[in-house]
């Protein structure tokens, strides 16, 4: 049995297949529509999410499956201090897959050594978001006919943004990728990761400004700063708005440059950037489903060939 905490526990070519596979659904939506009939899928999320719970909800239900679950730690039984791999082993006898968010690091991890059914890590605090990393690959991919050969820009909350370091662990495997880190000094990306790539010889800069860089970039990962998780409100007030894509800054970039955003959107890219071709946030949305489709079929071990 399978489990996803981390982008990289599926090998490169694991993960083209999975791309494929997505790529086919999002072109024969039919064909896989009773896919997980009798299957059900439980969303177990401590921490709030509208955007990747209903993500993962469309997808098993647009493969004929249910599902169940909460969505506040408030609503479980955490609230009366049950344990996660006590409620693991519980949701094991109630669900065949199950996809858990939580605000501590490594949560769905422990929660997986204790399960009999398939966890994936939907977000464990600042440390790992794999299936956002998912959609962002295929969103790429899709689009762009390619995962190799990009000047990527990065550029937001790079100290507690979970969705850029799982992006930046999955992208270090492919050839010639050069990372631009664009944030405030506060909001610097975490040593680990800058030392991870020195150690494997990938390019990266850090800079403040965005302008900049903009010329340079393939791609740009737009991302908001995380309120959430500051100790301090003041801080968060000083650099909410630090960065905000405009139409100025656009005109900028590559007539083909892509921009990426997780969601929500907060301030970061100013609606009057929806309406350019290169805005591809929405988009992304709908990779999501897709990207979730294939990682659950794939999981529960469907052969999707006898389709
Ligand atoms: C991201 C997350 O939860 O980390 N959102 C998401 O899953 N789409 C990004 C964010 O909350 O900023």
């Amino acid at each position: 049995m399978r489990h996803l905490m981390s982008p990289l526990d599926f090998s490169v070519d694991e993960l083209e297949k999975l791309f494929d596979l997505a790529n086919d659904i999002e072109k024969n939506r039919e064909k896989y529509s009773h896919a997980c009939n009798g299957k059900k899928l439980a969303t177990c999320f401590y921490e709030p999410s509208t955007r990747t719970r209903l993500s993962f909800e469309s997808a098993m239900l647009s493969l004929g499956g249910s599902v169940l679950g909460f969505s506040d730690a408030n609503s479980s039984s955490a609230a009366k201090g049950e344990s996660v791999s006590d409620t693991i082993r519980m949701i094991s006898c109630y669900a065949d897959i199950c996809a858990m968010r939580h605000p501590k690091e490594g949560a769905p991890m422990v929660a997986s050594t204790h399960s009999r059914i398939p966890v994936i890590n939907a977000g464990d605090g600042g440390h790992q978001h794999p299936t956002q990393t998912l959609t962002d690959l295929l969103t790429i991919r899709s689009l762009k006919g390619r995962l190799n050969n990009f000047t990527i820009g990065l550029c937001g909350d790079l100290k507690f943004g979970r969705t850029v370091h799982s992006l930046i662990n999955a992208l270090s495997r492919y050839d010639n990728i050069t990372f631009i880190f664009v944030s405030p000094e506060e909001l610097r990306i975490p040593e680990y990761i800058t030392d991870n790539l020195k150690e494997q010889n990938i390019p990266y800069k850090e800079v403040i400004s965005l302008e900049e860089v903009m010329p340079e970039l393939d791609l740009l990962y737009m991302t908001r700063v995380q309120r959430e998780r500051f100790f301090n409100e003041e801080d968060y007030v000083r650099l909410k708005d630090f960065y905000i894509l405009n139409k100025e800054k656009m005109s900028l970039a590559k007539p083909d440059m892509l921009v990426l955003h997780p969601l929500p959107r907060v301030n970061e890219i100013s609606v009057e950037v929806d309406d350019d071709e290169r805005a591809v946030y929405f988009k992304q949305v709908q990779y999501g489903v897709y990207v979730r489709m294939a990682l659950i079929l794939t999981l529960l071990e469907i052969d999707v060939n006898s389709l």
